[in-house]
């Protein structure tokens, strides 16, 4: 029986690995084939012309879609619970592209105050150059969106959790207040998956991910995902994607997205496991001054995680009581867990923000916006949970 036609609703690891593609149309294939195509041949020059006209369903040119791509733009969909998904050449790909598609001169964005640092440098130095207008809000405080926003607000943007200092935004509730206002609320989901957070669920308009990250889930590609009503993704491939950016992803990133979305359910089932444990030694251990992770009681919006995630990730941001130049000589102790960019990988990964991810913050932005010049950020990988403690308290006993 067709994947599609199982009379029940199947579970989500269960749609990661079927959802869209059946066998019996490619020749049995287990594995759903990689179209590696630039362009695609018409019948008759007249097909060619309906096409072009949206007049007949089919492919032309692969910077637009591709089948590959396409089963994992419908699988992103379905996993997010969203009506339409789109694949991009990067995280940064999905971002821009969207943005470039909804915005207009004279517009504003109003952003939470913590955002990955290429997000804060695309919108501070390239939105701004075109005339949109940036406004960063505290976006963990309901009420502060509810006085800022403004007739001008075209577009709403978070994370949950925010890299690097796991900060949460309340996603029904700020969807609702930019709602009402007539703004688009657009999530970036990279840190939670699908797996931990569906904010189209909760009322999001649109959700951008990095899948270089838990998504691809093995560090061997760079890739992006949006997902969200038809008609915005029909908008986000016309002008972001096609005219815009050109920002497509290739069909064999598409194919090794696929292949990572087949255990995306177990992986971040043992991240969220292992991270746990990892969070609750760091908190206990007396080197450590502050822990970041939505799972410890000590988390100040727990309650929020508890009502928004059904598992609490595997992403951790610590800070030690030594500071920074302890957490660097802590960070060249470690001989399992790599000193690398990045998240999301079978590898655990270690990083300081303040001189990496979030160099393009002046240190003034830094310090304004929660991103203090101590934090590490700990990506917990899939080794086994005793190697990762073991590494890690060597490490911080010096
Ligand atoms: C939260 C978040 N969003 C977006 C990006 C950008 O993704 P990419 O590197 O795939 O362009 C990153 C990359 O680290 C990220 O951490």
């Amino acid at each position: 029986m067709p994947f599609d036609d199982v009379p029940h609703e199947p579970g989500f690891a269960t749609r990661a690995i079927h959802f869209g593609y059946e066998p019996m149309d490619e020749q049995g294939a287990l594995t759903p084939p990689l179209h590696l195509t630039s362009t695609f041949a018409f019948d008759t020059a007249e097909q060619g012309g309906a096409l072009f006209a949206g007049q007949a369903a089919g492919y032309i040119y692969s910077r637009i879609a591709n089948p590959t791509t396409d089963l994992l733009e419908r699988r992103i969909a379905v996993l997010e619970e969203a009506e339409a998904g789109l694949a991009t050449a990067s995280g940064m790909g999905a971002i821009t592209a969207v943005m470039w598609t909804f915005l207009r001169p004279g517009d504003e964005v109003i952003t939470d105050v913590t955002l990955y640092g290429c997000t804060f440098a695309f919108m501070r130095d390239g939105l701004a150059r075109f005339g949109v207008r940036i406004t960063h809000v505290d976006l963990t405080d309901p009420a502060a969106l509810e006085a800022a926003i403004s007739p001008a607000t075209r577009i709403v943007y978070f994370e949950t959790p925010a890299n690097p200092n796991m900060r949460l935004v309340d996603i029904a509730a700020i969807s609702a207040i930019a709602r009402a206002a007539g703004a688009l609320t657009v999530v970036d989901n990279t840190y939670a998956t699908p797996m931990v957070t569906r904010p189209v669920t909760l009322g999001a308009d649109i959700v951008v991910h990095s899948a270089t990250k838990y998504l691809g889930g093995h560090g061997d590609l760079i890739g992006g995902l949006v997902a969200g009503r038809a008609g915005d993704m029909a908008q986000v491939r016309a002008v972001g994607i096609k005219d815009m950016t050109g920002a497509v992803m290739a069909p064999f990133n598409a194919f090794l997205i696929l292949r990572g979305l087949k255990t995306l359910q177990l992986r971040i089932a043992r991240h969220c496991q292992t991270a746990m444990t990892v969070a609750r030694m760091l908190e206990a251990h007396p080197a450590v001054a502050t822990v970041a992770y939505p799972g410890l009681e000590s988390f100040s919006q727990h309650e929020l995680a508890r009502r928004q995630m059904p598992g609490f990730g595997g992403m951790i941001a610590f800070e030690l009581a030594g500071g920074f130049a302890a957490g660097a000589a802590m960070m060249n102790r470690l001989k399992l867990v790599r000193r690398a960019v990045s998240l999301g990988d079978a590898e655990s990964l270690i990083q300081h923000p303040a001189s990496m991810t979030h160099s393009t913050y002046t240190p003034e932005e830094r310090h304004a916006f929660g991103i203090s010049d101590g934090l590490i950020r700990l990506s917990v990988g899939l080794e086994d949970e005793a190697d990762i403690l073991r590494d890690l308290q060597q490490a911080l006993a010096g």
